[in-house]
């Protein structure tokens, strides 16, 4: 069965189409600096997904809790154990419920380990329950940073580990990794190159840029034109998109929850 996800409208006029079953199998990588509608594109995938494959969101900001009320997505707030996170992932597994990991709120050592605890338990499912599942990891460098920051050795060494087994180990399992990220420059090397599809959008900094010319297999000039796109727009490559870079616009999500853009209102007097 092919069904074909309608992410909005291509260069040209024509419908911007997503292939499911391909993106099962190949995986997404997007970035875009902030605001340049990074979640508002991922939201208008899970909506046009939902009715097709089961689902899980890993959550940083709290942008995707009301898929809950529309899709019926299970909200798991993420203060609690890490052994619990990890049987509730299995459970969602095996029942095939899609699922909102929501980590607003807690601090980022927490959120990490929070996220590698679930994401254990989805890699972890008993072999039963392999079936095709998208999940979605919006900031992705959160989890995968290509550094070391202030957070402890351990916190990063799991959830690095999560996010490896998701890109490059979780396809035999049924795990569809989509991954997003302000910065490619922040996000672990390894993580980002299991990709094979990707949405380019706004980036400003040279070293982003370059690191979205490699991967892409792209002249460092060609990658230019990422400077220039606006909010919303986004270049696709890859098998469950185009062959060739395709410039799109991303069409409004149906239910956004995302907070409005800050527009300026005289001071009080
Ligand atoms: N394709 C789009 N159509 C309409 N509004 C959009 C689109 N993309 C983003 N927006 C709006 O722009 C703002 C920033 O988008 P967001 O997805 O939060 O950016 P990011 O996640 O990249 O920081 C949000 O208010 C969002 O609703
Ligand atoms: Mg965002």
């Amino acid at each position: 069965m092919q069904v074909a996800i309608d992410m909005g409208v291509a260069q040209g006029g024509a419908e911007a189409k997503l292939d499911l079953e391909e993106l099962l199998a190949t995986r997404l990588l997007v970035q875009g600096n902030s605001g340049s509608g990074k979640s508002h594109l991922l939201r208008r995938l899970l909506e046009q997904s939902a009715p097709w494959v089961q689902q899980c969101i890993v959550d940083p900001e709290g942008d995707f809790v009301t898929l809950a009320d529309k899709y019926g997505h299970l909200v798991v707030d993420a203060s609690r154990s890490e052994s619990e996170l990890t049987t509730i992932a299995a459970r969602v597994r095996q029942h095939r419920v899609s699922v909102v990991l929501s980590l607003e709120g807690l601090d980022v050592e927490q959120q990490m380990r929070c996220a590698a605890a679930f994401l254990g338990g989805l890699f972890d499912a008993d072999r039963d329950y392999w079936y095709p599942m998208l999940v979605v990891v919006d900031e992705a460098q959160l989890f995968a940073p290509a550094i070391a920051g202030e957070v402890s050795d351990e916190a990063r060494k799991l959830s690095l580990g999560a996010m490896t087994n998701l890109m490059c180990r979780g396809r035999k399992r049924g795990l569809a990794g989509v991954i997003a990220t302000q910065r490619l420059a922040k996000l672990a090397k390894n993580v980002a190159a299991e990709a094979s599809n990707f949405l380019m959008g706004r980036t400003f900094l040279d070293i982003d840029m370059a690191r979205a010319a490699d991967l892409l297999g792209m002249e460092r000039r060609q990658a230019e034109m990422f400077r220039d796109l606006n909010r919303g727009h986004f270049i696709a490559l890859g098998p469950a998109m185009s062959r060739r870079p395709l410039p799109m616009v991303i069409g409004v999500a149906r239910n956004p929850d995302l907070p409005p853009s800050p527009h300026l209102s005289p001071l009080p007097a």
